[in-house]
């Protein structure tokens, strides 16, 4: 698979028909629960996330299907993640993947239930990857939670909403985007690496492609915010501005933020070559860099 096409085909393939067996539709009390679940997962989305442990997978010399779980696991993190930034406390949005958001599906309560159960299930179902050496499992749980939480994306949304409505400076706005998006992405790098005992040279130099590649999404993301189409897009543009929020187009401008976005495309690149990335890896690059969607 040497383009970039048929290799996101496959990824979405796998990880969706992986997603039939890990949350099936049940008929019980709890039946709205999966119902809400399933909605947000298969509502579509890039799946950048699977496609970047892929990848990593690759250049680590582990299969895809070791490390298909944890693939899955890190998507319903990230949907989670997005059924709670959509909420009317955050960033209150209507429309995602191209689809009513969680909340105006399902209610407000639900659509907090629904990423409750996709964030604790994301952890069974990481239990199931399979690892080289299954002392390396503390690592990957470690890893998992501090790029999902209060020292990850979580902690990067709490500086998000704290710094709603006045302006941030550099150094505030580097960590809220490295964090509410950054880390999801590094961990998709890492991870693979950590399951498949690389050495702490691979494994720092995936970190760092992972971050700046964080980095460059969350700046994309900013990017079409501003001139984005709601078609493409899947969720509407133009809500940094309505919720004040300080982004890297309204702290640098939108040239300066396009040529930093293409320095870090530019580095990202010359450290995925230097580390055997494929092709793909590097299409995928330039596919976050100039994204329409
Ligand atoms: C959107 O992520 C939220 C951010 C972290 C910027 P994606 O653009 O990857 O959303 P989907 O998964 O394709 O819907
Ligand atoms: C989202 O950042 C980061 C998450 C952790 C979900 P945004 O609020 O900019 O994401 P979109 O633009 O709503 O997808
Ligand atoms: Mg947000
Ligand atoms: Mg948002
Ligand atoms: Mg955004």
């Amino acid at each position: 698979m040497n383009d970039l096409k048929s290799y996101v085909d496959y990824v979405k393939r796998l990880v969706e028909e992986r997603f039939e067996i890990l949350v099936p539709e049940e008929d019980s009390y709890a039946k709205d629960i999966f119902t809400a679940m399933r909605y947000s997962l298969f509502a579509g989305g890039k799946r950048i996330r699977p496609l970047l442990a892929f990848l990593s997978a690759d250049i680590c010399d582990i299969s895809h299907s070791d490390i298909l779980d944890f693939a899955c696991s890190i998507e319903m993190i990230h949907t989670y993640s997005l059924i709670h930034d959509d909420l009317p406390a955050m960033d209150d949005d209507d429309l995602r993947r191209g689809k009513a958001t969680s909340h105006k599906k399902f209610g407000e309560g639900m659509a907090i239930l629904a990423g409750d159960a996709l964030l604790t299930e994301s952890f069974r179902v990481l239990s199931q990857i399979k690892c080289r050496d299954y002392k390396s499992m503390p690592k990957i749980i470690k890893e998992v939670s501090l790029c999902s939480g209060p020292y990850g994306m979580v902690g990067g949304q709490v500086a998000d909403l704290n710094a709603e409505g006045r302006s941030s400076d550099e150094k505030e706005l580097a960590f809220i985007h490295r964090n509410k998006t950054g880390r999801l992405i590094e961990c998709c790098l890492v991870v693979p690496a950590l399951a498949a005992l690389s050495d702490e040279k691979t494994i720092e130099a995936l970190r760092t492609i992972g971050k700046d590649t964080g980095l460059l999404f969350q700046i994309t993301d900013d990017l079409l915010d501003i001139d984005g189409d709601i078609n493409k897009l899947g969720k509407t543009p133009g809500k940094d501005a309505e919720n004040k929020k300080t982004t890297y187009v309204s702290l640098y401008g939108e040239k300066e933020t396009r040529n930093m976005a293409f320095e870090l495309k530019e580095k990202t690149g010359k450290l995925i070559k230097e580390i055997g990335g494929s092709e793909v890896f590097l299409q995928l690059i330039d596919f976050i860099y100039e994204r329409d969607h």
